[in-house]
């Protein structure tokens, strides 16, 4: 959450933040600014700050005339004080600007220091005293990097921070922990930013700042230093990220771009595995063999849509690798006294590989003794697969869109894979049953373009949709997770309130509910559990209540009055819950389309969740 951006160059670096902060809006986008080095024979900082979107931001900054060889900028998605302008960043002290990522926890204990010291406060966030203990210390006699490296040594809690300062105008400086920052190198210039696509138009090499690093960044030259101080090297990445797989190309929304390149994210992330003819371990790194042979059981931890990918995936580790399997949300394993197993495997999954919660559980779980851990990210080189023994990276590229599409279903397809590795080391899977998932595996992409190819009648469902308050989603076994996600995905981009069940409990509570306003989402496939599941939809029809069913094309069952179907394709076998997606997702899209909120970007959230 907040996105930061820096620049030192030979050209004016005003577009380069503005175009860097449109790329980090993701992060946070109820604020934002810019601050820039102006000299006019003087050196001096000018300032832009605004609420709203950072085209409003931008546009007061071409108004204002802003120009300038180096520059810091922030978007905000706002932790402590509210959406004003005044809390906007960068924060300024008499001569220093700063921007800021992350939470200081002992911002009040600060407050009162420098307070006494003099210093007064103009908004309600915890980074102005940041902004103040750097100006603190420059009086004091230090540089600009010396004054970083002791604020840092004051501050609890997590920082990304890029600084300017009037009296040393041919440099910034930045530091690290706990949030995520990587120093991009050009060629005569060099950048800062929360991620690399804010920078991928000047350059993809880069290097990612390790916790508790502080940088130094000039035009002709970057140097970091450890957490000690003292110079360190930091390995160059080249950065695949590529400026073509940022833009939205012939899509209206990031979202709808998201879902129509889920066959393509999926084809990449069974790739490996369909190359290999099978599931080896090696899938998930060179140690993984031994890892995985010795562990008893899985306790996956993660958020939100990550979550329920770890739901579906309890039921198929459970059933075809044979292992118990514990799925938790991380902010609660976090702060329960979780009995520890060592010969379980810590499983996080998370898109961004910088959710606070989740990347808080992992470390609270090897605190608890476990030693054995695994990521499932999205984002290379992201904290959480840094902190983890195994990684595994999904390859769903970039997913801008605040609603998670892609990433989700890429997710199951890791986990998936997952779950036949541990059946084929654990003596659950034989070759046969190999040879059968793999051919599963390998009609699934072809599969999700077929639900894609719903989309016309899904979108007519969804006028119906748009002018309803409430909506209940239904599914049973390994699609109770999909409905759950049904439901996330359209509070979260229609603001309409939904609730999903697993479809045998309604009759314990949640059928008080259903009455001719209320819409009933039913996840429906031709598996084990449809018969049970009809049951539950007659107690539905019974009160009243209108079904929008979503099955597959070879399931026994019809449209009649008051019970609306569409046909996923075949049954797509144990993957059926990732075809299953689709129409969900779809339907939460047309439904915001039709209702016009911000599909991209829906009020209150951010895409990458780095508080707690
Ligand atoms: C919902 C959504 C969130 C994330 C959650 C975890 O559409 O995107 O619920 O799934 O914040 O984020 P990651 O996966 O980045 O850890």
């Amino acid at each position: 959450m907040c996105g930061i951006v820096g620049a030192i160059a030979d050209r004016d670096v005003v577009p380069v933040l503005i175009e860097g902060l449109k790329r980090l809006e993701y992060r946070g986008y109820d604020s934002s600014g810019i601050a820039v080095l102006h000299d006019a024979g003087q050196p001096d900082i000018r300032r832009v700050r605004r609420t709203g979107r950072v085209s409003e931001m931008a546009t007061a900054a071409a108004a204002e005339g802003f120009d300038s060889v180096l520059g810091i900028g922030h978007t905000r998605w706002a932790t402590h004080g509210g959406v004003t302008e005044a809390n906007a960043h960068p924060h300024i002290s008499d001569g220093v600007a700063l921007v800021h990522n992350g939470i200081i926890e002992n911002h009040e204990e600060q407050r009162e220091k420098l307070r006494a010291l003099g210093y007064a406060f103009e908004s309600q966030t915890d980074t102005e005293v940041i902004a103040h203990l750097m100006h603190h210390h420059l009086k004091g006699g230090d540089s600009l990097l010396g004054a970083l490296q002791r604020t840092v040594k004051e501050l609890t809690g997590a920082y990304a921070l890029a600084v300017i300062s009037r009296a040393e105008p041919e440099h910034f400086v930045c530091a690290r922990m706990g949030c995520p920052l990587l120093v991009g190198l050009g060629e005569g210039e060099n950048f800062v930013a929360s991620d690399v696509s804010a920078i991928v138009s000047s350059t993809r090499r880069v290097i990612f700042l390790e916790e508790g690093d502080t940088a130094d960044v000039r035009r002709d030259g970057v140097q970091v230093y450890g957490h000690d101080d003292a110079p360190v090297q930091r390995d160059v990445h080249l950065s695949d990220v590529s400026l073509a797989s940022l833009e939205l190309g012939p899509y209206r929304h990031y979202m709808q771009k998201e879902i129509h390149e889920q066959p393509r994210a999926l084809g990449d992330t069974i790739e490996a595995a369909i190359d290999a003819g099978g599931f080896p371990a090696e899938l998930f790194g060179k140690d993984a063999e031994a890892v995985l042979s010795g562990i008893e059981g899985i306790q996956i931890l993660a958020c939100g849509t990550s979550y329920y990918a770890g739901l579906t995936a309890r039921y198929w580790i459970e059933s075809i690798a044979g292992l118990p399997c514990s799925v938790e949300i991380a902010s609660e394993y976090r702060y329960r006294a979780a009995h520890a197993n060592p010969k379980h495997l810590i499983v996080t999954i998370s898109q961004s590989g910088e959710t606070l919660d989740t990347m808080e559980a992992l470390k609270y779980a090897k605190s608890l003794g476990h030693t054995h851990t695994l990521s499932i990210c999205n984002v290379p080189e992201s904290a959480i697969p840094r902190a983890s023994e195994l990684v595994c990276y999904t390859r769903a590229g970039a997913e801008i869109g605040v609603a998670s599409t892609k990433a989700f279903t890429t997710q199951l397809a890791a986990l998936f894979q997952l779950t036949v590795v541990l059946g084929k080391l654990h003596g659950h899977v034989d070759a046969a049953q190999e040879a059968d998932y793999l051919e599963q595996l390998r009609f699934l992409p072809g599969s999700v373009q077929h639900a894609l190819n719903m989309e016309p009648q899904i979108a007519a469902w969804a006028e119906r949709f748009a002018r309803k308050s409430s909506a209940l989603f239904l599914g049973r076994g390994l699609h109770y997770p999909i409905a759950l996600e049904g439901a996330l995905k359209l509070k979260e981009i229609t603001y309409i309130h939904a609730e999903a069940y697993p479809a045998g409990e309604l009759k314990h509570g949640p059928l008080a509910l259903v009455d001719e306003d209320m819409p009933v989402v039913v996840i429906a496939p031709n598996d084990s559990l449809l018969e049970k599941v009809k049951s539950n939809m007659q107690e539905v029809r019974a009160r009243g209540g209108e079904l929008f069913v979503f099955t597959d094309q070879d399931s026994n069952f019809n449209e009649s009055e008051g019970v609306h179907v569409i046909r996923t394709p075949r049954h797509a076998g144990v993957l059926s819950p990732v075809v299953h997606t689709i129409p969900v997702q779809l339907l939460a899209y047309h439904t915001a389309l039709a209702r016009g909120t911000d599909v991209d970007k829906p009020r209150n959230l951010a895409k990458s969740v780095t508080v707690e």
